[in-house]
């Protein structure tokens, strides 16, 4: 629902998680800068992930590409040719429309008001269309849906056209081919950088087939509809992994890693009604099989994270243009012929997940405003119920008067526990009122300093998501935490 997606945005900006980017000038469109506690949050996400991926599993490794690669990157990868989306223009406003959001909020609009088959037969319409690159079908589709442009109000359409969602920037000289002008791109995906070093990354690996690559990283697009919070940038951040593998056993690894990310995900927590999988009707320039983890967001169930059968697409382009070979020799034993596999350009699975759409996510789902009203007084709270794991802090220290030695036994606890994970002190307001300031940032533990600590050297620890509180040794703090966020 909208209005508790406008509350989520609005705590993001009050708490410093998440602010428009360069703000004083009124923002840049579908663009957004990390506060103190989101970059916190968002660094952990990431960390989480290459836990799971890298250090979990020893047949995969990880590497850090430029964002910048030669041209002929994205002319091998089929991105100068195919990574655009059909676009429509309307004749009043000169507004430009994804054709697909266009008719996906049609159908949005018939689903609440109550015609959700109509709304699905839609949808279905226009993946048909989309698949076979119907455009004039599409711009029928438009018009005899009577769907009109949000700024002028009119249903004046252009014909729909593909337009290229790569950002490009000048650079020095580029050698290429065609010499052509020294444009370079912005890369769009991670994944490239991942294929142009397969190679370097085998042989000094010395991985042995089926490994994976994988790689955090920013991505541009140049995305026309872009009002959805961080769910759609233009500036990004993506969590790649490429597996590497025989020709032929990608139905087996497909199903595999779909398996696997599905496990991560519930691993956050998140129950298994907020996910689906969507199959996709209508493929990737690069894809022979692929599908979306959703999550339902408050705007509904979205994709979160990709899965795609590569096949060799993108090794045997890189091997035509850049003439060098992408070649793997195995020297296991094929039992079908008793022979060793010899020399293949390897198949690919990947999984590719947004970093800022699982941050969405995690805020999505943490975030409760919650009524404590009781017959005497009305009260209320929000709290960001993260994952121990995923939270900015994990501990604030609340010394409960700013005198008679308690704050410096506050900072001693700090001292002690700051070098495992992130604290937070605070002395300023009442305690009850400083509770809430945490829970508003999703931190977990909260230990209150009183006057009983230096008798018994025992403090209060609160608990975010019960509010419970209970008395423990000062010197049981940091294990009691360690052993929640690990
Ligand atoms: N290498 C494959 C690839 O890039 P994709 O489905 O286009 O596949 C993968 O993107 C993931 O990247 C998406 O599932 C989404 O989480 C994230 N993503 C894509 N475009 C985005 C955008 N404009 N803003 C934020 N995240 C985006």
């Amino acid at each position: 629902d909208n209005n508790r997606f406008q509350a989520i945005i609005s705590h993001c900006k009050e708490y410093g998680f998440i602010f428009p980017s360069s703000e004083i000038y009124d923002g840049l469109g579908a663009v957004y800068d990390y506060g103190q506690w989101g970059s916190e949050l968002k660094k952990n996400i990431k960390d989480y992930w290459w836990k799971s991926m890298v250090q979990l599993n020893e047949n995969i490794v990880g590497i850090d590409a430029a964002i910048f690669m030669h041209p002929t990157t994205w002319k091998a990868s089929g991105h100068v040719d195919n990574f655009s989306d059909p676009m429509i223009d309307n004749k009043d406003s000169q507004k430009r429309y994804r054709v697909d959001h266009l008719l996906e909020a049609k159908a949005d609009e018939l689903e609440k008001g109550g015609k959700k088959e109509e709304g699905g037969a839609l949808l279905k319409e226009m993946d048909a269309l989309l698949a076979a690159n119907d455009f004039a079908g599409l711009k029928t589709l438009i018009e005899k849906n009577n769907i009109v442009c949000a700024v002028s109000g009119t249903c004046n359409w252009t014909d729909v056209r593909q337009f290229n969602l790569m950002f490009s920037t000048e650079f020095g000289a580029v050698s290429t081919e065609d010499n052509e002008a020294n444009i370079v791109y912005l890369r769009p995906e991670t994944a490239q950088g991942i294929f142009v070093n397969f190679l370097n990354v085998q042989k000094t690996g010395r991985m042995k087939i089926p490994f994976g690559i994988a790689q955090i990283g920013k991505a541009f697009r140049n995305e026309i509809v872009a009002r959805q919070f961080i769910f759609r940038m233009r500036e990004f951040e993506q969590m790649e992994m490429q597996f590497f593998i025989r020709p032929g056993s990608q139905k087996e690894w497909y199903e595999h890693w779909k398996t696997e990310r599905m496990k991560w995900h519930l691993s956050l927590g998140i129950p298994a009604e907020k996910y689906r999988f969507h199959d996709h009707v209508k493929l990737a320039h690069y894809a022979d099989a692929a599908c979306d983890i959703e999550y339902d967001f408050p705007i509904g169930f979205k994709e979160v994270e990709g899965i795609h059968s590569r096949t060799d697409f993108d090794l045997r382009n890189h091997q035509e243009y850049s003439k060098k070979k992408m070649q793997y020799f195995d020297n296991d034993v094929d039992e079908s012929t008793g022979k060793p596999y010899g020399n293949y350009i390897p198949y690919v699975i990947e999984t590719s997940i947004g970093v800022d759409r699982t941050v969405m996510m995690v805020l999505s789902e943490a975030y409760e405003e919650q009524d404590l009203s009781t017959e005497e007084k009305k009260d209320s709270r929000v709290v960001l119920k993260f994952p121990p794991k995923l939270a900015p802090i994990k501990l604030a220290v609340l010394p409960l008067v700013k005198k008679d030695g308690l704050p410096e036994i506050a900072r001693r606890i700090i001292d002690t526990c700051k070098p495992q994970f992130r604290c937070f002190y605070e002395e300023k307001d009442t305690i009850g009122k400083r509770y809430r300031r945490m829970d508003a940032i999703g931190t977990p533990f909260c230990v209150t300093v009183d006057h009983q600590t230096k008798e018994d050297n025992t403090v209060t620890i609160r608990y975010r998501d019960t509010m419970q509180q209970e008395r423990i040794r000062v010197d049981a703090i940091k294990d009691l935490i360690l052993k929640n966020i690990a």
